[in-house]
């Protein structure tokens, strides 16, 4: 049997020494096959992604066959939020890191206990720790009641292992076994059918939550002690090292870069959305890890845990990323699991995922702005108002901070707008078509008219990217959609559903999970790639499909590379073209400055050091008027009063003096 190795490099070979050379050749002609293909449609897409250029004469449309086969081993989720439980009540865990300003990264983890005051300083140094720095971090808690919101927790369509254990929640729900039988919170319950009765799920409404009974001790779920820790005054693009209290290990990242003038380092950024928890989301940040680590933060389009109002899954969502996200910071927009179905998860998802709205000015967490290398990237809520609401008109904030944070874009530094937000206008499946319709009417032309290059969004469990388009159709100086929402949580892959025929709009689509890489070059070209995350053989057991096993021939379609598993499936060279399109160009120059210097973007701080300075020199110039009015005052005074007979021979009276500046006589003067 052929093994790929648990990383298939770029022309890799997938034989042993069973198959000998002529699998070998074999394996070699298809993956130069394969290889073909992928330039092919990197070649084709990118006449189509060509801006400036007539796209409705060339946009081409691709449907990949590949389907990701529906079974799969489940994480073993519960045990991993044992994993959280049985560490030493002091240990840092589930850690994580989140860009909040610029220079800036906040490290977010979790302990058992809280904290001493003293204990809570955060050690980060560079140079090998020469140059060490301190932050304090600050702690929370937080209370919810334990809830049941999506019927996937417990007939997963992927797998067998359901997220939720039922028998554990029979166990939690039934109160007799040890209340009094005569409370008002005594409740007998015995099966599962007593917690969620069989048609709960498919009655009206069907967006509801089964939720334990707020009387019920164990139906209250206390998290743990959640620390954040701003690591400030960071410079971009070094090597941190940062020991948590309660323990000696040191963890590293590398600072973001910021803007600069410019600039033609190229900035990378990995994506991924709807990640959840399984043994595919495993295997999509693993990929991250592996394959684009070096990029300089991940974005997230939304539904991160797939907790589902089952807030344990939050620890046990935080332990499995913590291998990633310790070291690699994260920006995230919430989804509909993050903030919707009634709010359930909206708690824990704010307690534990900062981002950088403070710094940008927003007046919420839940959007945001933040300038990385050659990019302003702005995280937007799907789930805020963008237009006047039914209550009283004032009902969009977002909106209003949107428009000033677009006005507030330097090109010259940040030529690259990108926009991210979980539910995509641009669709063509019918899970969740058009469910954005109505943010997408009252925001599109926004975006078009401040000349934003790329919209990245999650939801639709499926990988799709658009051409250039501007309601319904296509526009080259548009921005491209590119929708990722198929991180491998447990609700399974759309891709059996698209709609038929593919909508001009639609440039590539694909049923599979995965993450996305894109590059920003320089002011006028980047590249994207969708990779997905793995290809094996789809075998009758549900073991092997997400080890790196099997036979790859077996799972091949076009334009399938699955004999390069992690290899890109879809890649595009995206342009800029500000002479085509002017919008393109579009951004305050307000922020200019010569040279190249590092760009700091505004923030609070700096407004509050102006006005210090500004204070300061009125100060100063108050005490000089005053001190020089004095002055003249006594000699005024001196001059005024001083007896006649004290005057020598001499004319002592200064007449310029006297004259010019106060205009008093020299009744000496002949
Ligand atoms: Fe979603």
């Amino acid at each position: 049997m052929s093994t790929c190795p648990s990383r298939c490099p770029h022309g890799s070979t997938l034989t042993d020494a069973r198959t000998g050379a002529r699998a070998t050749r074999r394996t070699m002609t298809r993956e130069r096959r394969t290889r073909a293909t992928v330039v092919a449609l990197a070649l084709a897409v990118m006449a189509t992604g060509v801006a400036g250029g007539d796209a409705s004469a060339v946009a081409s449309s691709v449907t990949s066959s590949f389907q990701r086969p529906d079974a799969h081993p489940a994480v073993p989720l519960m045990r991993r939020g044992r994993e959280t439980a049985e560490t030493a009540r002091g240990t840092p865990t589930q850690v994580h890191l989140a860009p909040t300003a610029s220079g800036e990264v906040t490290v977010v983890w979790t302990t058992r206990e809280a904290l001493k005051e003293e204990d809570k300083t955060v050690e980060y140094s560079t140079d090998g720790g020469r140059e060490k720095h301190y932050a304090k971090a600050t702690s929370d808690s937080y209370t919810t009641q334990l809830c049941v919101g999506n019927p996937t927790a417990f007939a997963p369509r992927m797998g067998q292992t359901p997220a939720v254990d039922g028998d554990a929640l029979v166990r939690l729900a039934n109160t007799s076994a040890w209340a009094d039988s005569d409370a008002a919170n005594y409740r007998v319950v015995t099966s599962i059918e007593d917690v969620i009765p069989s048609g709960f799920w498919s009655q009206r409404p069907t967006d509801k939550a089964a939720c334990l009974g707020y009387s019920n001790p164990d139906a209250v779920y206390h998290s743990p002690i959640i620390h954040r820790a701003k690591m400030k005054g960071l410079t971009p693009g070094k090597e941190y090292a940062y020991v948590l209290p309660g323990t000696t290990d040191a963890r590293t990242f590398k600072a973001p870069m910021v803007p600069t003038k410019h600039s033609k380092v190229p900035t990378k950024i990995a994506v991924v959305g709807d990640t959840g928890q399984t043994e595919v989301t495993q295997e999509v940040l693993t990929h991250v890890h592996n394959a684009l680590g070096d990029s300089e933060v991940l974005l997230h389009t939304g539904d991160l845990s797939y907790a589902d109002g089952f807030a344990p899954r939050w620890d046990s969502f935080g332990v499995l990323g913590e291998f990633l996200l310790k070291s690699m910071p994260m920006l995230a927009v919430p989804g509909n699991h993050d903030v919707a179905q009634n709010g359930m998860d909206l708690v824990s998802y704010m307690m534990r995922y900062p981002s950088p709205y403070e710094a940008s000015k927003s007046p919420s967490q839940l959007f945001w702005s933040y300038e990385v290398g050659q990019a302003h990237i702005i995280g937007l809520n799907s789930y805020a108002n963008a237009q006047t609401g039914m209550f009283d008109g004032s009902d969009t904030p977002m909106t209003s901070w949107l428009q000033k944070d677009l006005e507030s874009v330097n090109r010259h530094y940040t030529p690259w707008v990108i926009v991210v937000f979980h539910t995509p206008w641009y669709n063509s499946n019918h899970g969740h078509f058009k469910e954005a319709e109505r943010a997408r009417k009252a925001l599109e032309q926004t975006l078009y008219d401040a000349g934003v290059d790329l919209v990245l969004n999650g939801h639709v469990h499926a990988y799709e990217r658009s051409h250039p388009v501007l309601n319904y159709g296509l526009n080259d100086c548009a921005p491209v959609h590119i929708v990722v929402g198929d991180g491998g949580n447990y609700e399974g892959p759309y891709g059996k559903s698209w709609m038929e025929p593919q909508p001009a709009y639609s440039a590539f689509r694909e049923g599979s999970f995965g993450a996305g890489s894109l590059v920003i070059h320089n002011d006028t070209h980047a590249s994207w790639e969708w990779r997905r995350t793995t290809c094996v053989a789809n075998t009758t057991t549900a073991e092997t499909y997400f080890r790196k096993v099997g036979d790859a021939s077996t799972c091949q379609s076009f334009p399938d590379v699955s004999a390069q598993a992690m290899e890109p499936v879809d890649a595009v060279v995206l342009r800029r073209d500000v002479q085509a399109c002017p919008n393109k160009a579009v951004g305050s120059a307000k922020r200019t400055s010569d040279g190249g210097t590092p760009y700091v973007p505004e923030s609070n701080a700096p407004s509050l050091y102006t006005a210090i300075i500004v204070l300061v020199i009125l100060w100063l110039a108050t005490s000089v008027v005053l001190i020089r009015t004095l002055k003249v005052m006594r000699e005024m005074k001196t001059r005024m009063y001083r007896s006649p007979g004290l005057l020598s021979g001499e004319d002592e009276f200064d007449d310029e003096f006297g004259e010019s500046a106060i205009g008093l006589k020299d009744f000496n003067a002949p």
